[in-house]
């Protein structure tokens, strides 16, 4: 059996059953040894290595490992767009799919999303667009891809570049195909949640020349060889070696991981599928959900209290319930000047969206709890 890591040293039985683990173990130990020992830490073999994995992984002709999913976008952003031009892009998602178009001196605007799926809403894309819209960004929220067919369609038609988000969705396909294959970029996380970790890590997926390139200088201080030549502005945005040898064995086990999230998932709907008002993630056809998030929704009608105590009663009952995300990115602070109307559908799932863990270091008896937890307490509140 391989000895896996233990959060914090403690044993899990002890605290609630967490959102997220990551599963490391001996091999990734073993590798970051070996990077140790050959004194060699910054960005070099294992980190080409990896960036050859994760392209032919995908599908795609390059992959440019950067430090974050967030390095990952700001990068694409910068060596995508020229500077003004407006990006649609979903309201509900994390910060960082909308800040680093800010600060790459891009506009997004934001719109409104799919309530079964909480993918970008199409129709409300497109009537939000003007002449300085030069692409849509979709994000594969909680590990489900966007319907990338249909995304790509209309971009065609609209002669604007796709951007997808695919942070929390490594492996996710559509027809078979992985979904950062499709559009012009495709950007991912290795945040320790997400559905492989290098601690902090990120990629870019690209089938575009002329952005891997740019990609290329923008995250080494604009420089192509080093030299000190600065041909464009740039920032340390380098993959190191340690988490390069780390992510080199986490692609390997990227398919037991997914295996394993989708055994967790389906354990999980076979309890909670008959409760009323709460609504379960939906795997549309033609498309792989990985569940990097095992996240439902509850019909406020139906229930005595609101989200929020659902969620400190799950927590009480031992299960890390978690909220991604309570306030969607019109109605945050820093884009206030961004702030539009009509969002409704980002505003309800909002308020009514509770995630679940569902990752592959759970036990049976641990999915089990889980499930079990739910069903209770909405039974709990649920009106009469
Ligand atoms: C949808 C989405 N976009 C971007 C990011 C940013 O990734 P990172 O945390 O690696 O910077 C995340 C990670 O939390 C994410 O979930």
């Amino acid at each position: 059996m391989e000895r896996l890591a233990i959060d914090g040293g403690r044993p899990l039985s002890e605290k609630l059953i967490p959102i997220a683990r990551p599963v490391l173990g001996d091999e990734e130990a073993r590798a970051v040894s070996a990077v140790v020992l050959s004194g060699s830490l910054r960005e070099g073999s294992n980190a080409h290595k990896f960036e050859e994995m994760f392209a032919s992984y995908v599908g795609v002709k390059q992959a440019i490992a950067v430090n974050s999913g967030t390095s990952a976008l700001l990068t694409t952003y910068m060596a995508s767009f020229e500077k003004g031009s407006e990006l649609i892009m979903p309201s509900f998602t994390f910060i960082a799919t909308a800040s680093m178009a800010v600060a790459a001196g891009l506009k997004p605007i934001f719109a409104d999303i799919r309530l079964d799926t909480y993918e970008l809403d199409l129709d409300d894309a497109v009537s939000r667009m003007t002449d300085r819209t030069r692409g849509i960004v979709v994000v594969n929220l909680y590990g489900l891809a966007s319907d990338l067919t249909a995304v790509m369609k209309l971009a065609e038609e609209l002669k604007l570049s796709v951007i997808v988000d695919a942070s929390q969705s490594l492996g996710s396909t559509v027809d078979g195909r992985e979904s950062g294959a499709y559009g012009d970029v495709a950007c991912y996380s290795f945040y320790p949640s997400k559905n492989i970790t290098t601690g902090e890590g990120g990629m870019m997926a690209t089938n575009r020349r002329d952005i891997a390139e740019r990609a290329r200088l923008i995250k080494n201080h604009g420089q192509r060889r080093g030299g000190y030549l600065h041909e464009i502005l740039g920032f340390n945005l380098r993959m190191g070696e340690m988490e390069a040898a780390i992510g080199l064995i986490q692609l390997q086990r990227l398919g037991r991981f997914i295996e394993a999230r989708r055994k967790n998932a389906e354990r999980i709907k076979r309890v909670l599928a008959d409760i009323p008002g709460l609504d379960l993630p939906v795997e549309p056809p033609g498309r792989r959900h990985t569940y990097n998030l095992f996240t439902v929704r509850i019909d406020p009608e139906l229930y005595r209290v609101g989200r929020d105590r659902i969620v400190t009663a799950l927590r009480a009952e031992g299960v890390d319930a978690r909220v991604y995300y309570p306030i969607p990115l019109h109605e945050q602070p820093v884009f206030r000047k961004l702030t539009v109307g009509g969002l409704e559908r980002a505003e309800m799932a909002s308020k009514t969206v509770i995630s679940l863990p569902c990752h592959p270091a759970l036990s049976e008896e641990e999915v089990d709890v889980v499930a079990r937890a739910v069903e209770k307490v909405l039974a709990t509140y649920l009106k009469r």
